[in-house]
């Protein structure tokens, strides 16, 4: 049995490498305010992720376009105050990094508010952004399959990756970014074969969500696991509903990746 309080320092991109080396998975929450933060990271969370998310989830707008700056910035420092030991990841907002240099300068704010490694959306355009945030010593998580903040270009939450040409584009996107120097990976809403087939061809950890269960790591969005959301997405599951309380769903999470439980077959796609 998996016991939270191995989690004893602080985690760190190297540690993150060392579980992908050892074939042991880890994960992540998708959290906005201080005491999620400190319940989570108790629970055995390793990383927390400060998504832009947190303007459909917490703001009440229909898509993660209209997400600021200070938006994001008044959300990671909450998430740091409650944080001890894991991992923090601040999302970039939609437009923020469409040039190196917007990245650059609008990284620093959200590595200065209180995270440990910042996360961008897109693929072999972003690359260039990424040598450059990480040889000056900033990490970077990218995100492939769905991005959301191209909802209206890919014309709606769509399971990206289907056919074998597009598939073999996001692998080549991920075998780039990989190559410029990003820590980790998001793959979102992908067939399972195809975050599989990225999971062993990368040297970064693939982080998945609706990615099928050979990713490196798992992440769900808080309001998920603790069933607040209306119409949940398929590859979620409400954690409340087996457990006691907010630690106990966590835990229940954590426990289910570990061990391969979560995802099960119903929240896959093929
Ligand atoms: O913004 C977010 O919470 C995310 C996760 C769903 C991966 O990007």
């Amino acid at each position: 049995m998996y016991a939270p309080s191995e989690l004893e320092k602080l985690v760190t991109v190297q540690s993150l490498r060392k579980k992908k080396a050892n074939g042991e998975k880890f994960i992540t929450v998708a959290l906005y305010d201080a005491p999620m933060a400190a319940m989570a990271q108790k629970s055995g969370v390793e990383t927390l992720l400060v998504g832009d998310s947190l303007g459909m989830t917490v703001l009440g707008y229909d898509s993660t376009v209209p997400v600021t700056m200070e938006q994001m910035i008044y959300h990671v420092e909450a998430v740091a105050r409650g944080n001890k030991k894991s991992l923090i990841m601040g999302d970039m907002p939609f437009m923020t990094y469409a040039t190196t240099e917007q990245a650059l300068t609008n990284a620093t704010r959200i590595m200065q508010a209180g995270a440990h490694m910042v996360k961008m959306e897109g693929g072999a355009w972003l690359a260039d952004t990424v040598r450059i945030l990480s040889d000056r010593g900033i990490p970077v998580c990218a995100h492939l399959g769905l991005t959301p903040q191209s909802v209206h270009k890919l014309g709606g939450y769509r399971v990206q990756g289907r056919d074998e040409e597009h598939a073999k584009q996001i692998l080549e996107d991920a075998l780039l970014l990989d190559e410029a120097g990003a820590d980790l990976v998001v793959l979102e809403c992908v067939p399972a074969d195809l975050a599989k087939r990225i999971t062993k061809s990368v040297s970064m950890p693939t982080i998945g969500i609706g990615a099928g269960r050979d990713c490196d790591a798992q992440v769900l969005v808080i309001n998920d696991i603790l069933g607040l959301t209306e119409q949940p997405p398929k590859f979620s599951k409400n954690f409340l509903v087996e457990a006691e309380d907010i630690p106990g769903a966590l835990r229940k999470y954590a426990e289910d990746v570990k061990e391969g439980v979560f995802p099960g077959e119903e929240h896959i796609f093929q």
